[in-house]
């Protein structure tokens, strides 16, 4: 399958959240980020997490050595946005806003020393759009300010679900309680739906969770992620699944999530079979 770029962008903000740790938040993030690429996107990563997983997966750099991080970017004008943006990663195609350990400070800054708290992200990045074809949001596991600004920013969400633990829907209606009181100051943020991570349909507790997540969260992303050996992997070697093993199953399913993404959010002008 070969697609193309719209002419005229209309930028899709995807905020990944769930706060409950571990849940494959970051994976997502790499992994669909490298695949949208891939198709001919042009995609951006901010990452708004103090642990700055993405960023250490997708950087080229250290995020201490990185002078305008997210932490940065979040309490200064505008004028720092080019700077924040690194366009030289380990993956083709993706920029990056790195995130670093400053962040967990830049929370409490925030309440303290701006208005409207919830807002500072998405009044930076209103000046990217029609720049990038997709921004991805590598949230923290936490709901406080950080996540909220990611989903006051967002134009979509998506949420991975840890199908392989029974805790897996854990604090699942916090999150969703986050969502409904962030519409009111962004009304067009749209749930993609619940991704299930690390499934394996012959589990009981997988099929649980599949159930749990479709009742409580509404829509389910019609793509499962296995759980592979692949996925560690690939993160030590600062490579995306698709460089690593671009033939192994857990690969093809992100390759998979990025096809019906790029569908439902109409990134792609068209479908051409290669
Ligand atoms: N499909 C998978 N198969 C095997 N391991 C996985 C899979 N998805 C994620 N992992 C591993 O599980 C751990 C947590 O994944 P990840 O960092 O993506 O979660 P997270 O939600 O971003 O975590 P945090 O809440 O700490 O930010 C990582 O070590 C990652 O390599
Ligand atoms: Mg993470």
């Amino acid at each position: 399958m070969k697609y193309r770029a719209q002419m005229t962008k209309k930028t899709s903000v995807i905020a990944v959240a769930n706060h409950k740790g571990g849940c494959g938040k970051t994976t997502t993030v790499v992994n669909l980020s490298a695949e949208l690429a891939k198709m001919g996107l042009s995609v951006l990563v901010i990452d708004l997490d103090p642990q700055a997983n993405a960023s250490l997966h997708i950087g080229k750099k250290h995020p201490s050595e990185v002078p305008v991080t997210c932490a940065e970017l979040l309490l200064s004008e505008v004028e720092k946005l080019p700077q924040s943006i690194d366009d030289d990663t380990n993956i083709d195609g993706v920029s990056l806003i790195y995130g670093s350990l400053a962040l967990g400070k830049t929370e409490d800054e925030l309440k303290d020393d701006v208005p409207r708290p919830s807002e500072e992200l998405r009044d930076k990045i209103k000046h990217l759009h029609g720049i990038y074809d997709v921004i991805l949001i590598d949230c923290p596991p936490s709901l406080k300010l950080l996540t909220s600004n990611a989903l006051a920013a967002a134009t979509h969400l998506i949420i991975p679900i840890e199908s392989g633990s029974q805790y897996g829907m854990y604090g699942v209606t916090d999150l969703m309680k986050l969502v409904e009181k962030i519409k009111r100051i962004n009304p067009e943020l749209e749930l993609i739906g619940a991704l299930l991570i690390r499934h394996d349909e012959r589990q009981t507790v997988c099929k649980l969770i599949e159930a749990s997540a479709k009742d409580q969260i509404g829509k389910l992303i019609d793509v499962r992620i296995p759980t592979s050996t692949k996925v560690n992997q690939s993160a030590i070697a600062q490579m995306s699944l698709h460089a690593l093993d671009r033939t192994s199953k857990v690969s093809r399913e992100f390759r998979r999530l990025a096809e019906v993404i790029a569908k439902q959010l109409n990134l792609v002008e068209g479908v051409d079979q290669a």
